[in-house]
């Protein structure tokens, strides 16, 4: 098998290199991407359709680009058509894919027209800038500084600003750094890894970068040319990023986490790129490349929702099954910076990509910071900027360094120069077994902020910080030792229909879904991973939407929050979103998906269908297949009413909620809550059904259930009937109380807000964390009722980063950041702008 994948390896970087001579002139000529049957040569497909071979798309075996002129295309385009008619046509009469016809049409399996190439990856920056305080000696503590100055010692570190690198060793915070010092005492440095930083470019010329360079595993898609060399004034962020994971140990700057593993650049963000160059940027060289570290993404501004396109999606796809002789590449993706302006990473297909490792940001003093995006599928968060300091790292130029290095970008690379320590000590993990080691390793942070999920497995799960922070030593330790996990299989369930109006207000549409014993069995799998879900919502606003999932032991991920930016009248059109939240969780029982309105007002939507996914470890390997490349739309699988019942919840009356005396509160016992331990008590309040609305099969009605008003889904605490109507009444009261508690804090807030923008919205984010405090300590989940106060703290810090206009990220204020090393070049590291 290695050695297949390195044959089509050596054959795809042939096509893709074939693929860059001809450069794509859009103007004139419509690009079109097929995959072809592996009987048919893409010259004889040119020949039959008139139109010219581009070359295959990157590593991506069997698919190809075909190029026309514009006039052609129209007839072009109805060929195409007729095409996926046929196709849908003889799948859905049972005949194989790939046909038995002799016409050579038919084997085209898929067809795609590739749109021109645009900008729409952004850096992900640091998003504000304070000034750097320097290094306070007088604060640091001894006994980290004796242990720094004799690592730096035993393992001849000089480099200049190793010191000031506190996210390697903190002198003044210790504990808040990844823990690496032991795994380089243990001569785990990163040697045989490369990991290629996927960005504006990486300046092969820095004195620190050159030693560990990979010229074989670079790439420049901006330019055409080998050399990723940054060449717009700007293009110092893949560097910055590289030497994060790979600056080396000399006399330059600091040092990055794997300092003797190799690094590359695939330079794409510093012009407009098309899906085919992006699809082959993600597998570029990846037998060589065993990292993809990307520090970009879809704009952060709470209003964007996109994915990447399909071929660059069935490249990632590729990268796992193929990549890394067969291993699989593994892709580290920053979570994102938007979580100021209301933004989720479940938002981003990039990072909420099954494939990939989200990323999010923890700053040197542990705190959140307020641009760190939060969303259930955000695995574990790594140290960047906030709390005054940034990352310090090698910058642009022959001897030049950077203290300004922040956001997510800055998050992400520490995260893969971990994973390239794991990968030295154990070069055979494949892509899932990092993602095991991260979940295993990480450590929970800020445990009693009530962002925390106590889990079945007995791990901590946060949307805010993942499974925590990542802890070096403790995850290469655990590498060395990991048994391989088993191929990942997975289980789609049939498209479950809803088409149902969502209510407004704090009701919701629920629909549910048993997953049996038997379906997990025939499904091959042994232990859950990933969950998916794939949905379909109408909406005339999409920011409104909100959508939770409860899963059988009532672990809740939420899936989508309201976004006050998302103006979209477009809804939700075959969106993944995607949990790492029920990791190792039995999937076995109900699973139920909640689509709120919360907003009331003009815009309202129809929640049309969904599908569960499940995906995990296999029972047997040996007969487990890779999943099939992902289609575009998955409207050839079947449709189903059955399992569904939808039901509208209704929240516990508002009315009595709010307390008629503020202060009444303050004197009550702030341990009165729901047990935390219980991590489905204050769900079973939310799903109390007050009333039903007619559903295609299963109507839940208060009386058809033979446990009273307590519908049969709620947990029964193992008592009986009366203690059960008892525990649940308890319940009510208290969780009435807390969200009054709650209501008042907000009152509260919106009468000391400052604008007025957004009179409709009854929530909003939650800014001054210290009026949360009572809340917080008090309620523990219980604030967490839906997904507007669940991002209450996604953005939070005590320290005020951010000014009042989120529109402009990037101010000038960072050219008060100290530049460090050999050259000056004060003035240009000032302001980040975005690529025009
Ligand atoms: C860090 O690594 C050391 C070994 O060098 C280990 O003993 C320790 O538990 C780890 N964690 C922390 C928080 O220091
Ligand atoms: C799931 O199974 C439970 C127990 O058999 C049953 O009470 C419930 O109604 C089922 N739910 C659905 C959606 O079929
Ligand atoms: C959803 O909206 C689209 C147009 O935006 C419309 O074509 C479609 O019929 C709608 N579907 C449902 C089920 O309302």
């Amino acid at each position: 098998m290695r050695i297949v994948s390195g044959i089509t390896a050596t054959l795809g970087l042939a096509g893709a290199v074939s693929a860059n001579l001809h450069p794509r002139s859009q103007e004139t000529r419509d690009f079109f991407a097929l995959h072809l049957d592996e009987t048919t040569s893409p010259s004889h497909i040119a020949q039959v359709l008139g139109a010219r071979h581009e070359g295959q798309i990157g590593q991506l075996e069997g698919h190809h680009t075909f190029s026309l002129p514009r006039e052609e295309t129209a007839q072009f385009d109805t060929l195409l058509n007729d095409l996926r008619t046929r196709r849908n046509l003889r799948r859905r009469d049972g005949i194989d894919e790939r046909g038995t016809s002799d016409d050579p049409l038919d084997k085209i399996l898929w067809s795609h027209k590739i749109a021109p190439a645009r900008q729409r990856l952004q850096k992900r920056l640091p998003p504000v800038s304070v000034p750097y305080k320097s290094l306070d000696k007088r604060k640091e503590n001894a006994q980290v500084v004796a242990f720094q100055k004799e690592a730096m010692s035993s393992l001849g570190i000089t480099d200049p600003i190793f010191r000031e690198q506190w996210h390697l060793i903190n002198t003044v915070q210790p504990g808040h750094d990844l823990n690496v010092t032991g795994v380089w005492l243990e001569g785990i440095t990163g040697k045989g890894v490369a990991t290629a930083v996927v960005d504006d470019g990486l300046d092969m010329d820095s004195d620190d970068l050159k030693p560990n360079y990979l010229p074989e595993g670079s790439w420049d898609f901006n330019e055409n040319v080998p050399e990723p060399r940054p060449l717009l004034l700007d293009d110092k962020h893949g560097t910055r990023c590289c030497g994060e994971i790979g600056a080396a140990k000399n006399d330059v700057c600091g040092v990055g986490v794997a300092y003797d593993s190799k690094i590359a650049g695939i330079r794409i963000l510093s012009k407009p790129i098309d899906d085919v160059d992006e699809a082959a940027a993600i597998n570029w060289a990846y037998q060589k490349n065993d990292i993809y570290s990307c520090s970009w993404g879809p704009n952060d501004d709470g209003a964007t929702m996109d994915a990447p396109g399909i071929l660059i999606k069935r490249a990632m796809t590729n990268g796992v099954q193929n990549g890394r002789g067969g291993r699989g590449s593994v892709y580290v993706f920053a979570a994102g910076n938007g979580a100021a302006s209301g933004d989720n990473c479940n938002f981003d297909g990039y990072t909420n990509s099954i494939y990939s490792i989200t990323v999010g940001a923890i700053d040197r003093e542990g705190n959140h910071p307020a641009y760190s995006e939060s969303c259930s599928a955000q695995l574990v968060v790594a140290y960047s900027s906030g709390s005054g300091d940034y990352i310090h790292t090698t910058d642009v130029g022959a001897n030049k360094c950077f203290s300004g290095h922040g956001g997510t970008s800055a998050a992400g690379p520490l995260a893969a120069g971990s994973v390239a320590l794991a990968l030295s000590a154990r070069p055979e993990l494949t892509w899932r077994d990092l993602q095991y080691l991260m979940v295993e390793t990480a450590v929970p942070v800020s445990e009693d902020d009530g962002s925390w999920q106590v889990l079945p497995s007995g791990r901590k799960f946060s949307h805010d910080w993942g499974f925590g922070k990542v802890d070096t030593y403790t995850m290469v330790q655990l590498a060395k030792t990991w048994d391989l996990v088993k191929p990942q299989a997975w289980l789609h369930t049939p498209w479950l229909r809803v088409h149902q109006d969502i209510p407004q207000g704090d009701r919701g549409l629920l629909s549910r879904y048993n997953i049996t014993a038997d379906q997990l069995k025939a499904a091959n799998i042994a232990k859950l991973e990933h969950v998916t879900v794939t949905m379909n919502v109408n909406h005339t606003r999409r920011g409104d939407i909100s959508v939770e999932m409860h899963s059988p032991a009532g672990i809740i991920s939420y899936l989508s929050i309201a976004r006050e930016k998302d103006e979209a009248a477009a809804g939700y059109e075959d969106w993944t979103f995607m949990s790492v939240a029920h990791w190792g969780e039995s999937p076995i029982g109900e699973w139920s998906i909640i689509v709120k309105d919360t907003n009331v007002n003009d815009y309202s939507g129809t929640f049309i269908d969904w599908r569960l996914n499940l995906w995990g470890e296999a029972i047997d390997g040996a007969k487990q297949k890779f999943h099939p490349l992902p289609d575009e739309h998955d409207d050839d699988h079947p449709y189903e009413d059955a399992p569904v019942a939808t039901t509208s919840i209704a929240p516990v009356p508002t009315k009595t909620a709010a307390p008629a005396n503020p202060d009444d509160h303050h004197d009550r016992p702030v341990n009165a809550k729901p047990s935390v331990s219980n991590p489905t008590a204050p769900v079973a309040d939310e799903k109390k059904p007050t009333s039903t609305t007619g559903s295609e099969a299963e109507t839940p009605s208060p009386s058809s259930t033979d446990s009273g008003y307590i519908s049969s889904y709620l947990p029964t605490f193992g008592a009986s009937k009366r203690t059960q109507i008892w525990i649940y009444a308890s319940l009510v009261m208290i969780i009435t109380f807390f969200i009054g508690l709650g209501v008042y804090f907000q009152l509260q807030r919106v009468k000391r807000r400052r604008t007025t923008a957004h009179d409709d919205y009854e929530f909003e984010m939650i800014e001054d964390e210290d009026e949360m405090q009572p809340m917080a300590g008090a309620s523990g989940r219980t604030q967490r009722r839906g997904g507007e106060l669940y991002n209450a703290f996604a953005g939070e810090s005590d320290e005020e980063m951010f000014s009042d206009d989120d529109d402009e990220p990037y101010r000038d204020g960072l050219a008060n950041i100290q530049e460090k090393g050999g050259e000056d070049e004060a003035s240009d590291d000032g302001p980040h702008r975005e690529k025009p």
